[in-house]
Formats: C-alpha cells, structure tokens, sequence
C-alpha cells in the first residue's frame, strides 16, 4: 500500500513537470536522511563485526591495497582522480590488485593479459547482470537487456545489428544532416555554447528519428525530453548502492519509476499506430515488430518499448559526451580543428554538397579525431562484472564475489602500450599500426568494450557523431573560454566539468 502511495505522488511529480512541493520534498529527504544514516549504521556494525575478518587474505590473491578509512576504504582516494590512481596502484603492485570501496571488493585488471580475463570469461563465471540489472532494468524495463537470460540477451542484440545495417546508414545521414542543420539555426552568427547541453538536444532528436522512427521523432516534445531526462535520473549512485526495494525511499528513482511507466505508453501508442498503418519503416522499431526470436515467438509491445527506451540511452550520454570531448580538444587545438574543415572542403567541395555514407567513411581525420577523443576520455570509463566464482589471472586467484573491473580510460593511458606522450590529443597517432607502439594490446583500445558484451551501436554511433561535425565544423569555428577542463569524475559517465565554448560563422 505505501509504495501504492509514492507512486501515485511519483507519477503527479511527471504530470506536472515540477519540482516537488516544499512539504513534500521536505518529509521525503527527512525519511530518506534518517533512512540512509539506519542503513550506513547497521551496514559499518555488520562490516565490523563479520566482515572484516574476510580481508585476511588467500596467499594466492592479488594484493589488497590497505587503506585506513574505514569502511570507504579507498573510496575518498579512488573518486578525486580514477585514472591517476589507477596507473599509480598498476606501477606499484602490478596489474591485478584489490581495493575496497564502502565495503566492497573491486579487483582491477589492468593491461592486455590481466583484461583478457574479463573480455574472453563466459557469463555464468564473470557476470554482468549481477552487476547491472539493478540500475538499468527500472528505466529500460522487465524483459530485456539485463532482466533477462545473457543467451536471449544476445538475440535481442543480434536484432539490432540485422537494423543497423548500411542500407539503413545511408538513410541515416540526410536525416541527422536535416536534424542539424535544423537545429544550429537558433545559434545565430557567434556566441558561446554549453557543447555538452548541446550535444544531448540534438542527440536525442537524431539518434530518436533514425531508430525508432518518424512517429515517435514527431512527439519528441518538451514533456517527452523531460520523461528521458527523468530516466537518466535513475542512473545514479544511490540506484546502485540501495537495494531495490529500498529504492522508492529516494524521490528521484520515485520520478524514474513513474516516468518509465508513461514513457512505455507512449511507445505502445507508436507500436500501435505503426501497426495499424500498415507501413513498413527503415527504422529499428519496424526491426523488432518484424524479427522473431529463435523460438519463432514474437517480442511482446512491453519487450519493442523496452528495447527502444534501451537503445535511446545506450547511445545518448555516450555520445554526447565524446562529441562534447572532440568539441573541447578542437577549440583547443586549433590547428586539427582547421585540418578537420579542411578535410571537410576536400571531401564535400567548397560549396559543400550534402553529406553522403561514402563521404563520412573518407574522412580520416575526423575519424581519427574522433578515436583519439574516444582513447582519452572514453564515456564508460569502468567495465565490471561480478565473480561468481574463483577465477585465475597472472597467477593469482580472484576470490568469488568480487567486483571484477576493467578501466577502459586507464588502459588507453599505459605508456608502455601508448608511449610516453599518451596523455597528448594527438589523433595522427591513428594513422600507423592503429596508434598502438604493442602489438600485445587488443585489450588496450576497448572503448567500446569486447567480447560477449561488446557494443553494437559503434557503426551508428561513429555515423552519427561524424554527419553532425560535418554540418558544424562546415558552418561554425570554436574557440576555447577557459582552461582546459577536468573530467566531471562525480558522473558516472565522465563528462567534462565545463564545455562552454566560443563559436563564430563562418564566412
Ligand atoms: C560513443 C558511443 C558509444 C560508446 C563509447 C559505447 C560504449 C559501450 C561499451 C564500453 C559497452 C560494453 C559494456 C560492458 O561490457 O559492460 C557497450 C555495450 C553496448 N552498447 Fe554501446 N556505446 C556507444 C554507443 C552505443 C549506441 C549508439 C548504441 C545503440 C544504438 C549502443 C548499444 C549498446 C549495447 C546494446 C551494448 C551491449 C551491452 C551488453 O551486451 O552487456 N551503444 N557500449
């Protein structure tokens, strides 16, 4: 019945796109205060008492790093500067070791042979949805991605790549071009811009008209925007550190929880309207009304919403946030930003001509721009599974139940894979041997993941990135306001902490 009522007040919080009343937000924050002060409490009493005894370590476990905070442990430490730490914890105690954070065990794997181990180990043995499911399955919903099995995961996920083919891609481009253009008419001839506010606005509209389609393009509206901001909410630390069904405690998984439930009617809405038109779009809403899984069974309209609410956020952050990053680099370098128009002129002509699928593949150095920006700052900058069992690497033995992690940031910043200039945006470094000084190092470029896990939009996501730089480095030049900015390391995805920039017409 209570959580009957949180709902309730949950889905009103939606209707009326406000904030919540004072008194409201006031008894809420008070619960959720005393709430999470019962829970740290009884959590710290438990570590102290049973747990700690479990840092005794096997001999062949990998080395802790011992910290003298307790419980946070290396947390404090950890967040100021992931990356940093990361190297200097690799240089000092080799590439497997463990830390504790807020009572967890994270085991981190650096470097190709370490990493290998997360990239080539089956599911049942390194695990995914153990990790994942509680923050992602909320706002995608029941039935999909990380609810579900890994084998009909990976159905699911060959139905998308049969959709994002390059018959589909050539469609793709005049959209997003037209999305663009579009949208940059209300930038005016100069002024300064937050790229990563930016960035999210057109994203959204183009990455929504490609994939799933014109119906559901045509309500993207203030209110559906709001309903995916809500949505992005929920990813979130406390969505991760409580348990779910402690979650209604928190007012924002409160908004995430109702604005799911309307998100998913208006999809059923669009299924249905698409249903009863009778025509076939070039979209992946049309992909997955029309592909069975192996059983010939035919996903449900609750599986179609799910798996497009999924494959909006997948792709929004992170590419927000990797065009935001090249934006930064290319106002900050301004000599690639002029080989970048350059290029531009080269391939499309000075009168530059609509972009095309074969022009976007010509364009090397905004290609290599783009891998380099993806090398430095890569959106998903922590992989993790979760041991279910003991599982051997560099002659240790990772115990059973621990947060088994790979950095992509810090793999794609070891000097003896990237050299000793690695921390340099230098996207030439693309043009020979893939940029890589070692060839032992497939697991040292994994910004989009590997293995059984690996990304299936990195095609989309390159097309989209690449046709929206055209439109832009074809009209505007950026320039930097401020210093270069640090990552915003308090995000889980690693945006940058400032991404205003100066941007002028070009003549
Ligand atoms: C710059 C853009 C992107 C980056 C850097 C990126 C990065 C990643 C990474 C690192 C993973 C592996 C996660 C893991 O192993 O735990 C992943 C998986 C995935 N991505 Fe992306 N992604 C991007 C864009 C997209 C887009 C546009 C889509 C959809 C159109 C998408 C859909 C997926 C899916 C479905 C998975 C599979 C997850 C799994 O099997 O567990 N991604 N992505």
């Amino acid at each position: 019945m209570e959580s009957n009522k949180f709902h309730t007040q949950a889905e009103a919080d939606v209707e009326t796109k406000t904030t919540f009343s004072p008194s409201f937000s006031l008894t809420a924050s008070a619960t959720f205060q005393l709430a999470t002060v019962v829970a740290v409490l009884g959590v710290v009493f438990i570590y102290l008492k049973f747990f700690r005894r479990a840092n005794i370590q096997a001999k062949d476990a990998p080395p802790f790093i011992p910290s003298q905070v307790p419980f946070l442990g290396s947390a404090i430490e950890f967040n100021k500067n992931p990356v940093d730490f990361l190297i200097r914890m690799k240089n000092q105690y080799g590439p497997v070791f463990t830390i504790e954070m807020a009572g967890k065990k994270f085991t981190y794997l650096m470097g190709n042979e370490a990493s290998s181990l997360l990239f080539n180990s089956k599911n049942e043995d390194l695990n995914a949805e153990d990790v994942y499911a509680k923050l992602v399955t909320p706002v995608f919903g029941k039935g999909v991605a990380y609810d579900v099995p890994n084998d009909i995961f990976l159905e699911q996920k060959k139905m998308f790549k049969t959709g994002l083919n390059i018959a589909r891609f050539k469609e793709y481009v005049p959209i997003i071009e037209q999305e663009v253009r579009d949208y940059l008419t209300r930038w005016g001839d100069k002024g300064e811009i937050d790229l990563f506010e930016a960035f999210s606005e057109m994203i959204v509209m183009t990455a929504s008209h490609c994939l799933h389609g014109p119906e559901i393009r045509s309500i993207l509206d203030e209110r559906v925007a709001h309903l995916y901001y809500l949505l992005d909410q929920g990813f979130c630390p406390e969505a991760w550190l409580l348990p779910s069904w402690l979650h209604f405690l928190v007012p924002k998984l409160r908004r995430r929880d109702a604005a799911h439930v309307e998100m998913k009617k208006i999809f059923y809405a669009a299924i249905e309207k698409r249903r009863a038109s009778g025509n076939k779009g070039e979209d992946m809403l049309q992909t997955l009304l029309d592909t069975p899984y192996k059983s010939g069974r035919y996903m449900t309209d609750d599986e179609i919403a799910g798996m497009l609410i999924g494959l909006l956020m997948a792709g929004q952050h992170t590419s927000s946030s990797t065009s935001s990053w090249l934006g930064v680099f290319l106002a900050h370098n301004t000599e690639i930003q002029r080989q970048c128009y350059e290029e531009q002129c080269q391939v499309r002509g000075t009168t530059f001509e609509p972009v095309d699928y074969d022009q976007l593949k010509s364009m090397r150095v905004l290609d290599n721009a783009f891998r380099e920006t993806l090398r430095l700052r890569p959106p998903i900058h922590v992989i993790i599974r979760h041991s279910r069992k003991p599982l051997n690497v560099c002659g240790y033995t990772i115990p059973a139940n621990h947060s088994v992690c790979v950095s992509p940031t810090a793999n794609q910043r070891l000097t003896e894979i990237w050299g000793e200039e690695c921390a340099n945006f230098n996207p030439e470094r693309f043009m020979e041997n893939d940029g890589l000084t070692s060839t032992e190092s497939k697991f040292c470029y994994v910004p989009f993941g590997a293995g059984r896990h690996r990304c299936i939009g990195e095609s989309f996501a390159y097309l989209q990135n690449k046709t929206i730089w055209s439109v832009l480095l074809e009209q505007y030049q950026l320039s930097a306001i401020d210093e270069f900015p640090e990552p915003n390391y308090q995000n889980m995805i690693h945006t940058p902490s400032k991404s205003v920039v100066r941007y002028e017409k070009r003549k």
